[in-house]
């Protein structure tokens, strides 16, 4: 954003919820750059959180007295979370303690700030802060997919040097960054209403037996943030999931698929109503010919030989179908000669763009939460920095809707 440009977060009420962690003291930061992008900022602490930072500087940089208790002890004033909810525009929680995060996926409302939060009728956004240990133990993982089941977008924490000395995941995102992810939120909100999305996502399993199949590593995680992003943005989602460990975004139609062949019946039934169809998955190339419908057993006199048959080419098959004015875009995870592979199914499969990531850089590919990729067109080639999945998929779908 240059200097002269109106930031998207200009006359909006942001409702900043401030928890008791130590990345408090990177609120002060949010709060100024949330006020200098011209947004009107209503400050909500917790008791602890007034432990870290002092109201008084919140309430003289948001120049409005900072909302923490239920009363104001000396006059009685009573202070509306039902108000607060519905004057906010959207409600920024950073940081966000394990301890809110837990209150917040349980409905705990035993302080302003959740209470808040349960009122707000805006979109929530959320920055957990914590130490390492914290952020990985499986009661924070639930929370936050309970969160994000809720519909919130969760601003994921940096990995790097914590206040507890340890380094780690836990960092909460820089206030530059967070003020970035509302603005793009603020400036791309509805984008995609009224249009249709289909997505592709995770491996496929190609049995081998009852018991066995042959699958791949996709974790799904680009696909289902891909769809998380087109659903903010209005659209209405078609979700194509192989079998992956992810709860389904809030708003997207899933329909859960084990093979190719599968996937292929149910993206061949949505995407004649697609304006847009994304490929993500990654699809086995190749299936047994035949599935046992026994274990196959151990006690062979040979070793069983597996005969496999190609498997349709789900992308190439909508490629053929497409029609004018449908965006079909692929993905292509390549680990040599990448541009030339990804341009190569770009022409072969009628793709309209594909989104190249190399598995020779650090951090892209299958199951980071990170993601490096370049998109590929006719026109040329355009390189985006290494970036959670959340802004790769911002950043694809950006891509996407300047085709429009
Ligand atoms: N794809 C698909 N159906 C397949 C294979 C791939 O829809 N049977 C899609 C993927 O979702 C991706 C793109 O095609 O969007 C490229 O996938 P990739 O596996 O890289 O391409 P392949 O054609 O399988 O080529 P190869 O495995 O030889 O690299």
């Amino acid at each position: 954003m240059t200097a002269t440009a109106i930031s998207p977060l200009a006359g909006k009420h942001v409702v900043l919820g401030i928890c008791g962690g130590i990345a408090a003291y990177k609120s002060v930061s949010l709060l100024r750059l949330l006020v200098k992008a011209g947004a009107e900022v209503q400050v909500v602490i917790t008791p602890a959180g007034k432990e870290f930072i002092t109201p008084v500087t919140l309430s003289a940089l948001s120049q409005k007295p900072v909302v923490s208790e239920f009363f104001t002890a000396n006059t009685g004033e009573w202070h509306s979370h039902v108000d607060l909810g519905l004057w906010a525009d959207c409600m920024v929680i950073a940081p966000a303690t394990a301890s809110t995060i837990g209150k917040m996926a349980h409905g705990v409302a035993d302080n302003m700030l959740v209470t808040t939060y349960l009122s707000a009728k805006s979109q929530v956004f959320v920055a957990p802060a914590m130490d390492l240990d914290m952020m990985a133990h499986p009661s924070t993982t639930a929370n936050l997919a309970l969160l994000r089941s809720y519909g919130n977008i969760i601003i994921e924490p940096d990995t790097g040097y914590l206040a507890s000395g340890l380094t780690g995941r836990g960092r909460m995102e820089e206030p530059e960054n967070i003020v970035k992810v509302l603005e793009s939120w603020f400036a791309g909100r509805n984008d995609l209403a009224g249009r249709r999305v289909l997505i592709t996502a995770g491996p496929t399993y190609e049995k081998i037996d009852p018991v066995r199949f042959i699958g791949n590593y996709s974790s799904g995680k680009m696909g289902y943030a891909l769809a998380a992003e087109c659903a903010a943005r209005g659209a209405q989602v078609t979700l194509v999931s192989g079998p992956v460990a992810l709860e389904a975004p809030a708003g997207v139609d899933i329909v859960k698929v084990e093979s190719a062949r599968q996937m292929l019946q149910a993206c061949s039934e949505a995407f004649p109503a697609a304006d847009i169809a994304i490929m993500c998955a990654a699809v086995a190339d190749y299936a047994p010919a035949e599935t046992a419908d026994r274990k196959i057993k151990r006690e062979h006199s040979e070793v069983p030989v597996i005969h496999l048959v190609k498997n349709p080419d789900i992308a190439a098959t909508l490629g053929a179908a497409k029609k004018p004015g449908q965006i079909l875009a692929g993905f292509a995870l390549e680990t040599d000669h990448e541009a030339d592979n990804a341009a190569e199914k770009l022409s072969r499969k009628n793709l309209d763009l594909i989104v190249l990531n190399s598995l020779r850089d650090a951090g892209a590919g299958f199951g980071t939460d990170t993601n490096k990729v370049s998109i590929i067109d006719r026109a040329g080639r355009t390189d985006y920095p290494l970036k959670p999945k959340s802004e790769v998929a911002a950043d694809i779908i950006d891509n996407i809707v300047s085709r429009l």
